[in-house]
């Protein structure tokens, strides 16, 4: 079935979280404590960008100072985005001590990472636990400490740490046809560069990513793990990002702060999505309480993409304190409807037409007692910024795709903030 992306996001939130300041830090009210909690890493989803959905194996120094250059000329950090993420492939050889050196189009990663914190940004790098990375350079097999305290020596703030030939280098050889042993082998190779990360004293993000092999969302925060990838890797076209969206479902409960489900980084603004599409994949990443690690071409990012990247509202759902993440309250046909609950009674709402022109003449129906909401509720369309007023089965007009006259229209976004306190209540 050729699937395409339709979305509504409606936000039920208290009319202080609407008066308030827009930005997604601003936006949270400090919760009251007696005493100071220590600082959680990764309190709330990690944002950022990362180097592989676009540039893949291409990506040089130069490139990563330019993401810098242009997370800060866009607005994209002052809206939240900080991390700057080297991917694979900057791996050059080791020396006979073990130490690991960068290669030719990384001529000097401590001069690189002092750049990109001079522009009030922090770094991400990549390594596995096999011998090769996916991409076949060398990555972290019984050089754990030595890696990991290099990574600090740089002033490293994030580890994504790739499965890959961990599979055949040690669970194949180790216990071939064993499954339940692999997954011990498998889980050890975390811990261990969890503890190593952890011993350099440096908080250093630490990103799982093995494909979601063996529940990982189940033991992953134990080990230390900040996030985990539940999937195969994305693509930048609506069938895929949908099946990521819909192997989310039922996952809410492991998420929150300091640990995330990741359902891989965000292919907005990449390949052919239409815009409805990058906004759909935006917004629901959002409602998942997803890390938001942008994967475009910043210095060539169009605005309308650079509207939705920074689109306050929707980063303040994804970024919202308590870190609940949206589950699918029901669906009707190839409509779905998922909610989110947030700070100070909130509730964020999205409306999702993931199918074929159904509702392209026939509205969808919301069906708010399905929510647990009686009565009209008030609130705001994210996606137009106007107030908007939600009532038991109104109609919600979701725009076709692929319509003669906008081709590039092959999906329908919109969003809604509403502001009544007490959304249950019947008013
Ligand atoms: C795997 C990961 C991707 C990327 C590549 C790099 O496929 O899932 O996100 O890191 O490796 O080789």
């Amino acid at each position: 079935m050729r699937i395409s992306a339709s979305l509504c996001l409606a936000l039920l939130a208290t009319a202080s979280f609407l008066s308030g300041p827009t930005s997604p830090a601003a936006a949270q009210p400090a919760p009251k404590a007696a005493t100071k909690p220590a600082p959680i890493t990764a309190a709330t989803p990690p944002m950022g960008w990362n180097s592989w959905n676009f540039f893949a194996g291409k990506v040089t120094d130069k490139d990563i100072r330019a993401a810098a250059d242009n997370l800060v000329a866009t607005g994209m950090k002052d809206a939240g985005y900080i991390y700057v993420n080297i991917d694979d492939t900057w791996e050059g050889e080791r020396d006979a001590d073990g130490l690991l050196h960068t290669n030719s189009k990384f001529p000097d990663m401590k001069a690189l990472a002092d750049y990109v914190h001079s522009k009030g940004l922090k770094i991400g790098i990549y390594s596995g636990p096999g011998n090769k990375t996916c991409g076949g350079y060398a990555a972290s097999l019984g050089h754990e400490e030595q890696d990991a305290k290099m990574y600090a020596d740089w002033g490293i703030d994030y580890l994504k740490y790739d499965l890959c030939s961990f599979r055949g280098d040690v669970m194949d050889k180790e216990a071939p046809g064993d499954k339940p042993a692999q997954m011990r082998l498998m889980i050890a190779a975390y811990e261990k560069m969890g503890k190593a990360l952890q011993a350099t004293g440096r908080p250093i993000v630490f990103s799982l990513c093995q494909y979601g092999w063996d529940a990982v969302w189940e033991w992953a925060p134990a080990l230390g793990g900040n996030l985990w990838r539940t999937t195969g890797d994305i693509n930048p076209r609506w069938d895929r990002i949908y099946a990521i969206l819909s192997q989310q479902d039922g996952l809410a409960k492991y998420a929150g702060p300091g640990h995330w489900n990741d359902p891989d980084m965000l292919e907005v603004g990449n390949g052919k999505l239409s815009l409805e599409e990058n906004w759909s994949h935006f917004a629901m990443w959002a409602m998942l309480a997803s890390p938001l690690l942008a994967g475009n071409d910043l210095p060539n990012m169009k605005p309308e993409i650079k509207a939705i990247l920074t689109n306050s509202d929707v980063i303040a759902i994804d970024q919202d304190r308590l870190g609940h993440q949206a589950t699918r309250a029901y669906s009707d046909g190839e409509v779905e409807v998922w909610t989110r609950p947030l700070s100070g009674g909130a509730l964020a709402i999205a409306v999702l037409a993931a199918g074929d022109t159904r509702y392209s003449t026939h509205p969808f129906h919301l069906d708010l007692a399905r929510l647990g909401l009686h009565g009209p509720q008030k609130g705001q369309d994210l996606k137009t910024g106007q107030p908007i007023t939600l009532t038991n089965n109104m109609p919600i007009e979701i725009q076709s795709h692929d319509t003669p006259a906008s081709p590039h229209r092959r999906a329908e976004v919109s969003a809604f903030h509403p502001v009544s306190k007490k959304w249950d209540v019947a008013c």
